[in-house]
């Protein structure tokens, strides 16, 4: 059926009775856990498999709270989002475990919380993961992915990250933050992208010189695959990057990966794990369609008249999710079944709260929510 706004906003609409009907049972489950939900096992909530308080995660679950409570104006998500972000004060303590992710660790969730109440305990704690995120910028023109040995790696999902630095910038006037991550944005845009369109997952530079030492395989099949998610990771980090500096080379970069994921899905709007997956078996991965779907709504909103490709991309990556993989039950917590966490493990189609939040962030924005912005 030819696409129309109004088809994605009635759609949207019908998504939200919905997450009112589910939401309280999956919030009630929550409540009183000492972890943060991040998949479900046997109908119950279970943690990220590593890092405990520090698993990269773990501010998925508050965000997706304060979509919720954007969407419905109901407290009890304002409460179970403070109770959560609450807890992962906790990651500050163990500092030995944080890394790259915490851009999206507190953007999202302190971050929003500010921007939807003015908090100021929230402000400090995003300010406070923005300075430890600064802190593990290379010179070299890259921020440090992971911890260990991986001392000069970078990978394309830290786009996201950088969503942060913009806004620690833009809160407090000091552009060390912005310009660390246009640094970044900068070597992603040299090292990471390909003539088609797709990109790297991993870059390994030398540390100490920045010279490019191997580019190894990482979520995806295998060297020189496109592992969906970092592609999406891509398109919305770049599309993020444009809104914050308006720099036009990070709006060509998220327009190029948009294009190339479009080309890539079209044929069901359900994204393989990696576009160049064998045939068999058949790996999908909700979370790269959620992230896609946020990214292309970003360039809509920018691109105006001229973003309906994208828009009707995002409406059709969300749809058929929903259509093929969301569980409305109240036994299960989460809603999307079939996310992936890696083409070589083991947690394939399984609930992701990542997967989730994208989801209503996808649905927020088609009904014109624009105060939650990365
Ligand atoms: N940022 C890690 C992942 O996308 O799996």
């Amino acid at each position: 059926m030819a696409f129309n706004e109004e088809m994605a906003r009635t759609w949207a609409e019908k998504i939200v009775k919905k997450l009112e009907e589910k939401m309280p049972a999956a919030v009630q489950k929550a409540q009183g856990l000492s972890f943060l939900p991040y998949t479900v096992k046997d109908g119950q909530w279970a943690p990220g498999p590593f890092d405990g308080l520090c698993w990269w995660t773990n501010g998925f679950w508050p965000a997706e709270m304060l979509m919720m409570y954007a969407v419905t104006g109901q407290s009890l998500y304002l409460e179970e989002a403070s109770r959560a972000e609450n807890m992962l004060d906790g990651a500050f303590q163990d500092l030995e475990h944080l890394h790259h992710d915490v851009g999206f660790m507190w953007r999202i969730s302190s971050g929003f919380h500010h921007e939807l109440t003015g908090d100021e305990k929230s402000k400090k704690r995003a300010l406070f993961a923005a300075q430890l995120l600064a802190g593990r910028y290379n010179p070299n023109g890259f921020i440090r992915a992971w911890n260990g040995e991986c001392v000069g790696w970078a990978i394309i999902d830290c786009m996201m990250n950088l969503s942060l630095l913009y806004w620690a910038s833009e809160q407090t006037g000091d552009p060390r933050y912005r310009l660390i991550a246009m640094s970044h944005a900068d070597t992603v845009l040299t090292h990471f992208f390909r003539p088609d369109g797709s990109n790297e997952h991993i870059v390994c530079f030398d540390p100490e010189t920045g010279a490019v030492l191997e580019k190894p395989a990482g979520q995806g099949v295998a060297v020189g695959s496109q592992w969906s998610r970092g592609q999406a990771w891509a398109l919305y980090g770049f599309a993020i990057s444009y809104c914050h500096t308006g720099a036009e080379r990070y709006l060509r970069a998220s327009l190029r990966s948009a294009d190339h994921f479009i080309e890539q899905v079209q044929a069901d709007w359900l994204p393989n794990c990696d576009f160049c997956q064998p045939s068999e078996p058949i790996l999908k991965d909700d979370c790269a369609a959620g992230i896609a779907a946020c990214g292309m709504l970003s360039l809509a909103d920018v691109l105006g008249t001229k973003g309906e490709k994208y828009r009707e991309g995002a409406f059709r990556l969300l749809k058929a999710a929903e259509e093929a993989h969301a569980d409305w039950s109240l036994d299960n917590p989460a809603i999307l079944t079939h996310c992936t966490g890696a083409y070589h493990s083991n947690d394939h189609h399984i609930a992701m709260n990542y997967g989730d939040f994208y989801f209503i962030e996808g649905v927020a924005r088609l009904l014109g929510e624009k105060r939650l912005q990365w």
